[in-house]
């Protein structure tokens, strides 16, 4: 059974080599990015974790208090415990406690040439508000999606 729990300033090295498995190298953070996420950025990395302490996932998850909204900046499952619920799990956490905390939305990015992700995102309710041309690099499109955390407005009659 795998456990969360929310990552400290020591937990750096365990992510950056979990991230280098995960994601290619022009898109990884890297560990000077991950040192100022953990350290001083207004927000909070989830991590999962076996039941030897080691690493199997993690979910970053920054604080916009102007915009009224969160930005999950990164999610990666270990390949070896993937397609059991793990994302799924870790973004509900992030969506209910964003909820609960008064939070208006949730925003993330995701790569076109990614339609696993799209789809778990897809099936938690985020919807595309914006085609990112190039945003991961030349030819590499994403697009914004966005979840609202608040009920919707009635129409009026
Ligand atoms: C994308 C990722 C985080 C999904 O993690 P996961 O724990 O395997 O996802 P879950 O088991 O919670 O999957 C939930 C749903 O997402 C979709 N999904 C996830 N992986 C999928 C795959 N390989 N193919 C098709 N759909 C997939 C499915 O709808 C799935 O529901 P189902 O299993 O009931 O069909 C994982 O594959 C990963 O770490 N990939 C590399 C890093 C990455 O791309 N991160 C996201 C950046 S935006």
């Amino acid at each position: 059974m795998l456990t969360v729990r929310a990552a400290k300033a020591d937990d750096v090295g365990a992510i950056v080599r979990l991230e280098r498995y995960c994601f290619p190298p022009e898109v990884a953070f890297g560990r000077s990015r991950w040192h100022y996420l953990l350290n001083q950025a207004k927000g909070r990395t989830l991590l999962l974790l076996d039941e030897k302490e080691q690493l199997m996932g993690y979910l970053c998850v920054l604080e916009h208090k102007g915009w009224d909204r969160l930005t999950i900046q990164t999610l990666a499952i270990r390949w070896t415990v993937r397609r059991q619920g793990w994302a799924r799990r870790l973004l509900e956490q992030v969506i209910a406690e964003g909820r609960a905390a008064g939070w208006g939305a949730i925003r993330l990015e995701v790569a076109d040439a990614n339609p696993e992700a799209g789809a778990l995102y897809h099936e938690l309710g985020f919807r595309s508000r914006l085609r990112l041309l190039d945003y991961y690099g030349p030819g590499l499109h994403a697009h914004r999606l966005v979840l609202s955390l608040r009920p919707a407005k009635r129409e009026r009659a």
